[in-house]
This record gives C-alpha cells, structure tokens and sequence, in this order.
C-alpha cells in the first residue's frame, strides 16, 4: 500500500499496527516536543534536542525512528551510523537550519581568520562537519564556557541564541544572522496582550526568541527545561512553539498558554499518525549520509555530550 491509502485508515488501526510492527521489529520512537500530540504519546521517549541527541545513543534498537525534523534524525544517524534511522516525512527541514550551508561557513572561517566555531545543534550534517563544537539551548552557555578566553568564535546559525548566550556568559561572539521563524514572530506586544489575560502567569520562553520577549520572561530555557518549570508553578505561559503545550499537559494534564497560537512550526506538524504507520511498516524515508560527513559530524557533536 503506498502512503496515500494510509490517510484512509483510522486512527485506531494506525495505532494498532504501529503495536503490532513494535511487537516485531526492534525500533524505538523517539519525538520531539513540539509534535502532534497523537505522535507524542505513541513514541517511547518524548523531549528536547539535547534529551533526544543523548538517548539515541542510548537504546538498543535497529531502527530508531525520528519524529521531528530533519536535522534531528541525522544527528541520531551521526551518533549511531550502525543503525537504520527513519524520518516518516523527509520534507520535514527547520528553517532555522536553512540559513546556512557547509559552503558559507567556510568561506566565514576563512573571512574571521579561523574563528572556533560553535555551532547550534539545528544545522544539517555537512554544517556540523565544519564545525569545532556544537551546542543545544540546554548546553549553549556551558559549550562556551569551555572555550579558552583567548580564543574568538563564531556562533552559528541563531542570532537570538548567540546574543542570548554572549549575555549570559559575558563573551563578545561573532554571530550568524540567522532566526526561526517561529520564535523571532513573537513580540512585545504579546508579552503585554498574555499578561493582561494572565496576570497570575509566570512567562518562560526559548532563547530563540527576540531580546524584547527575553527580557521579560521569569525563566529562557530549552524546551525540555519548559516541562520541568511547568511542574512547579500554577500557571505558565510559554514563550514557543505551540507544540510544547501537548508535551506538558500529556506529562502532568496541565494546561498551559501558548504566547501566541500562531507559533506553529509547519515542518514539525508534517509528521503524523498515518505517516509514521507508512514509515515504520515499509522502512523509510531512510537517513542516508556520506561516512566522511558523519566522522566529521560526529566530533563537534561528541565534543558537545562530553561537556554536558
Ligand atoms: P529544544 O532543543 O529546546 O527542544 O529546541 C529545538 C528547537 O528546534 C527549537 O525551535
Ligand atoms: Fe527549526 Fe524553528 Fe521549527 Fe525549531 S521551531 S525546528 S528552529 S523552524
């Protein structure tokens, strides 16, 4: 059957033949937090990059199957090349990644006279074989708090992220004009707007998200760093994609209120129930790299785990 006749089943015997494929393969699921919700309660492990990152290395499965985007299935791949790892939509890109190639990198590290270049954890493999360490919003102010005072680096590719963190660690860094879409739309103005309706709210938000949001939120942590928060307090308003919201109330049935509901990260919503039946049934989109680019890749990532 191809994917087409997938959309015609229901959710019920989706669910039971990804069951029954569980049952007969040795994959594991593994799902960002900003997926769909029918997506996060059927993975195995739930979480943010650097949480997802490090349990790809950990489990003992063929086939790990990556729900999320593109960047995040070859960084499983990157850290288990032994194994097959799955995308059920390889449209799936991050736009963040987008803004930039392993091509422009170069030419920036021959520009800034060979910078160390920390890059985010959301660049494609070639971008990471380029790079002397990567980073996570859970780990970017540790990640740069390792490197020799003396030293000058380029921060890539999320200028939000990169002035975040020079902040926090009081290093001056040659930063990458990139952003997400998603977080730089966020503003002042619905900072003001969610506390008026929220007043009792505590805000959190994503260091992708603008220095005018930033600064007025209670706590800037990675999204797993989110859940954890929203634990603690009564009410939270969330400073990212919408996502996050089913991730909390799925973990502690709490609701939660998204800064604005127009944050939604279109390539993350790609992966859905029927394609992931599709993907686990028939193996595929498969995550296919150079092995040149995952033994470069895979320094700066291990660089990464090592500190953290
Ligand atoms: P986290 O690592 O905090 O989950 O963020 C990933 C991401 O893509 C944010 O937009
Ligand atoms: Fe990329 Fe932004 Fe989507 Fe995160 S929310 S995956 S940074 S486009």
């Amino acid at each position: 059957m191809d994917l087409r006749g997938y959309t015609k089943l229901s959710k019920e015997i989706l669910l039971s033949r990804i069951e029954d494929v569980r049952r007969k393969k040795k994959l594991v699921i593994l799902a960002h937090n900003y997926q769909r919700s029918e997506i996060q309660r059927t993975a195995d492990f739930r979480g943010d990059s650097l949480d997802l990152a490090r349990k790809a290395t950990e489990v003992d499965a063929e086939i790990i199957v990556f729900c999320g985007v593109v960047f995040m299935a070859e960084t499983a791949k990157i850290l288990n090349p032994q194994k097959k790892v799955l995308i059920p939509d390889s449209n799936a890109g991050c736009a963040l990644a987008d803004t930039i190639t392993s091509e422009e990198l170069k030419e920036a590290k021959r520009k800034y006279d060979n910078p160390v270049v920390v890059s985010y954890i959301n660049t494609y493999a070639s971008v990471k074989a380029e790079s002397d360490i990567c980073c996570t919003s859970a780990n970017a102010v540790k990640v740069i708090d390792s490197i020799p005072k003396n030293k000058k680096i380029l921060f890539t590719p999320d200028r939000n992220l990169g002035r975040y963190v020079s902040k926090a660690s009081n290093r001056e860094l040659i930063l990458w004009d990139g952003f997400c879409y998603v977080h730089d739309y966020l503003t002042e103005g619905d900072v003001e707007e969610a506390k008026r309706e929220h007043p009792s709210a505590k805000l959190c938000c994503h260091p992708e998200c603008r220095e005018e949001v930033v600064a007025h939120a209670d706590l800037v942590t990675s999204t797993n760093g989110m859940v954890r928060y929203a634990k603690e307090v009564d009410e939270l308003i969330i400073g990212t994609e919408i996502g996050l919201g089913e991730r909390i109330n799925i973990d502690f049935g709490k609701k939660v209120y998204p800064l604005n509901t127009n944050a939604v990260c279109a390539t993350m919503k790609l992966i859905t129930l029927d394609k992931l039946c599709w993907s686990i049934e028939n193996e595929k989109y498969e995550i296919r790299l150079d092995d040149e680019i995952i033994s470069n890749a895979r320094e700066p990532l291990e660089k990464m785990l090592q500190i953290v």
